[in-house]
């Protein structure tokens, strides 16, 4: 067994024999044990040379013995097991050495005993070269991670940045169409008005005549009178003609009343923080929204009744009304869209439900995404609800959808009462986490 070769090895050897006896160790382990030990390792209990090492080694040069196998220990999963120092080649920088140890059976060829050969490999550098490529990995893992968080906000404020500029020139526009049809619609109603007094004067003035001609004329004059109400259907005018006005007269007050919502909630310059009567907004909402999509059933419900809220009116407006159109897209024929909103402590709760097509559970994780639409080309820019997200993101609020194809769905917006305080931080951009975490 005393070849010099195995000395000159950068591996270490070291021999035990069944009654865990020391018979043989290389140069590898004499030089980096202490002299007194070095002298007499040989022939001694490798528990006494070894006294820290002994319970992790017994067990594995036990199983050697027993099944005839190797037992081989990683260094990831055990790096330092013999105290030993490692030198760096170039810096001679010493460190404590990192270790893979593999206990092979082995056959001693001269007295035929069967031993086990524990095999000690240095492996510090591919072990800090590996931890170094780890930690690189984790440092890139993150910096990748942070990149795709900036370009999904990045996303978000682009959404926002088109949504609010289309929310605004779509304000305007409505402002201004409004405004323009107010003027004709005074006319008209004043109109109408002059009109009606002149067809009850007619009316009156026909009627009048018939029962002149009736009392004081004999049969030639009678007749004629009576040819000329029937050619001119005076009858029937004379019984539509009220109705008519009537019915002109309330479509009339319904083009009014859409005209001043529109006017209320597309000049509401309001941008900052503020009381909002949620229960108006909600209702002025579905109104307007109704006029473009008349298929479904609107119900509005708040409580308490005429709640308001302290928010921003702008982003909370948006979010709702993007939220709004479509469920009310999503009802093609019949169905309904139910806007409820209660408090409940110190939160408000706005829950948006349609009957409508719903959403496959395959596009649910996705809505949220700026620009992801299943509408048609031109019809859908995908940012309604990613707009609508970050804003209640933004008032520290949070959106969750819930989803059933062919049934429905149902946007739940929670948003908790902030103090003047935490909107001042909010508008700042400095708000603290833990506002978000209280939800
Ligand atoms: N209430 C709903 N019912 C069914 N599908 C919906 C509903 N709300 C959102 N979606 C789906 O989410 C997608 C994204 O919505 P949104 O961000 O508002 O963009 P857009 O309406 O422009 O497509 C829609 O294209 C639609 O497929
Ligand atoms: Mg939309």
């Amino acid at each position: 067994m005393d070849n010099p070769l195995l000395n000159k090895l950068p591996i270490g050897i070291c021999l035990v024999d069944e009654n865990y006896a020391i018979t043989y160790l290389n140069a590898f382990f004499l030089d980096r044990m202490s002299l007194d030990l070095r002298d007499n390792a040989i022939g001694r209990p490798i528990g006494d040379v070894f006294p820290e090492q002994i319970k992790f080694l017994k067990r594995r040069i036990k199983s050697v013995f027993v099944l005839k196998h190797p037992s081989f220990s990683y260094w990831e999963q055990r790096p330092h097991i013999f105290p030993f120092k490692s030198s760096r080649p170039i810096t001679g920088e010493e460190t404590q050495m990192v270790q893979n140890m593999e206990i092979v059976p082995h056959k001693d060829p001269e007295t035929g005993k069967l031993c086990a050969c524990i095999l000690i490999q240095d492996v510090t550098a591919q072990a800090s070269y590996f931890k170094a490529q780890a930690q690189l990995a984790e440092e890139l893992k993150a910096e990748h991670d942070a990149q795709r968080q900036l370009i999904r906000k990045l996303d978000r404020a682009q959404a926002q940045l088109i949504q609010a500029e289309k929310m605004a020139s779509t304000g305007q526009l409505a402002a201004g169409i409004a405004h323009e049809i107010n003027n004709p619609m005074g006319f008209i109603t004043a109109n109408l008005n002059t009109l009606e007094q002149y067809a009850n004067h007619l009316l009156q003035a026909c009627e009048t005549s018939r029962q002149l001609i009736d009392a004081h004329t004999d049969g030639e004059l009678k007749r004629t009178f009576a040819e000329i109400q029937q050619t001119h259907h005076v009858d029937l005018v004379s019984e539509d003609i009220t109705p008519l006005l009537e019915e002109s007269k309330d479509g009339l007050k319904r083009v009014r009343e859409i005209v001043s919502t529109l006017r209320s909630f597309a000049e509401d310059t309001q941008t900052g923080w503020g009381l909002l009567n949620l229960d108006e907004t909600a209702k002025q909402l579905v109104q307007l929204i109704g006029v473009q999509h008349k298929a479904p059933t609107y119900k509005v419900h708040c409580e308490p009744a005429n709640l308001k809220w302290y928010c921003e009116s702008t982003s909370l407006k948006q979010a709702l009304t993007n939220v709004l159109m479509n469920a009310a897209q999503s009802i093609s024929d019949k169905g309904l869209v139910m806007l409820s909103i209660q408090q409940r402590g110190p939160m408000v709760h706005i829950k948006i439900l349609d009957t409508g097509c719903g959403i496959p559970e395959k596009h649910l994780n996705r809505i949220f995404e700026p620009f992801f639409t299943t509408r048609p080309e031109g019809q859908g820019q995908g940012l309604g609800l990613s707009v609508a997200y970050s804003a209640i993101e933004n008032l520290k609020g949070k959106m969750i959808a819930n989803s059933k194809p062919g049934r429905g769905t149902v946007i739940e917006i929670l948003l908790p009462a902030l103090t003047e305080e935490q909107a001042e931080s909010i508008s700042t951009g400095s708000a603290s986490s833990q506002q978000t975490e209280s939800l």
